[in-house]
């Protein structure tokens, strides 16, 4: 019978404190705390985040044990996010892990917070298959937009990236300019089920390879909209929806050219997506669409799996638990930390 062990996980790479309990792959709790203190300023301040983190993790924490209803003496394990993020916010996060493992002496594990956010899909569902290997990984987030041949669990390889901003920050950008909060991309989202995405036509970047390149789109939807501005100064307002539309549909657009094309030359049938930006629901569309149509195999995660969470953390932590791959406790954060 397989031995019970119960992982703390820990997320503190972005704006986000998160924890949460497993029992071996499966999810007991699940808790975080956004930072609101971003909206204003249109995008993460990351000395205010680390400030943030400092007062929420222990009460995220001790929230994410009473919920599992464990005590902290019951965990077997502490996974926690080395990497990539902000150095200020991965500190926090570490520095806690690190001195509650030495303090409980269990082992404590580290987590790349890109392999996580792909391995989600290993957390247990009753309703859902676990992919299984090797498959095309997709990760679009706020900070990365990666293309990932995976063989196995933790040997990952990327075959494409961004050259400039990520497909989340692109969303977040153009959300700024039309006023919208920061993150913009669940509020584009929603504004663009209204709009028509092909009210305004945009240029498909053409990039070498299975990288891909998001500046020239938001220059170009920058533009669209200082030219119009001059001409109607509401044109933002009396247009708003149709310009979600139009630009959520270019941006899913670039990504999906380069998964047919990656799907295509690694002769996989088999996508699996992870990161904030898999919560979109033309990306979710267009990918379901491919499943039913072409019958590609598309796992896409659930939705409190997508943007930032500390259970994606855990899952890695138990799958690192059951190959006894331990981290150090001199080992630092990495803010660039790679696949
Ligand atoms: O993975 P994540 O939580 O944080 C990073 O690791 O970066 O991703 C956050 C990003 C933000 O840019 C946010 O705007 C975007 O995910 N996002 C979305 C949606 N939900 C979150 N973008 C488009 N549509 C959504 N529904
Ligand atoms: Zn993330």
């Amino acid at each position: 019978m397989k031995k019970t062990s119960y992982i703390l996980g820990i997320e503190s790479s972005c704006d986000d404190t998160a924890a949460a309990v497993l029992r071996n792959d499966e999810v007991l709790s699940n808790c975080i705390a956004n930072q609101k203190i971003h909206q204003s300023y249109g995008g993460v301040v990351p000395e205010l985040a680390s400030r943030a983190h400092q007062a929420n993790i222990v009460p995220v924490v001790q929230q994410a044990l009473s919920i599992a209803n464990i005590d902290k003496k019951e965990l077997s394990a502490i996974a926690y996010t080395r990497g990539p993020g902000l150095l200020g916010s991965l500190l926090v996060g570490s520095a806690f892990a690190k001195s509650l493992a030495l303090s409980l002496n269990i082992p404590l594990i580290e987590v790349n917070h890109m392999q996580a956010h792909l391995l989600c899909h290993f957390i247990k569902s009753e309703d859902r298959p676990v992919p299984t290997f090797p498959f095309l990984g997709v990760t679009l987030s706020g900070g990365h937009t990666q293309l990932v041949l995976v063989e196995s669990h933790f040997e990952m390889k990327e075959i494409g990236k961004t050259r400039d901003d990520a497909i989340g920050e692109a969303f977040d950008k153009c959300g700024k300019l039309m006023g919208l909060n920061y993150p913009a991309g669940p509020e584009i989202d929603r504004l663009a089920k209204l709009g028509n995405p092909d009210a305004f036509a945009f240029p498909i970047p053409k990039v070498e390879g299975f990288d891909v390149s998001y500046s020239g789109l938001k220059t170009a939807f920058i533009n669209l909209v200082h030219k119009n501005s001059h001409k109607n100064p509401n044109f933002i307002d009396d247009n708003l929806n149709d310009l979600c539309a139009s630009i959520q549909k270019t941006l899913v657009a670039v990504i999906m050219q380069k998964i047919i094309q990656a799907k295509e030359k690694y002769h996989l049938n088999r996508i699996v997506i992870g990161g904030g930006v898999a919560a979109n629901s033309e990306i979710r569309k267009k990918l379901s669409r491919k499943a039913k149509e072409n019958q590609w195999e598309v796992f896409l995660p659930p939705f409190q799996y997508t943007t930032d969470n500390a259970a994606m953390i855990g899952i890695v932590g138990y799958q690192k638990l059951i190959n006894q791959q331990f981290g150090m406790m001199n080992q630092s954060v990495s803010a660039r930390l790679s696949l």
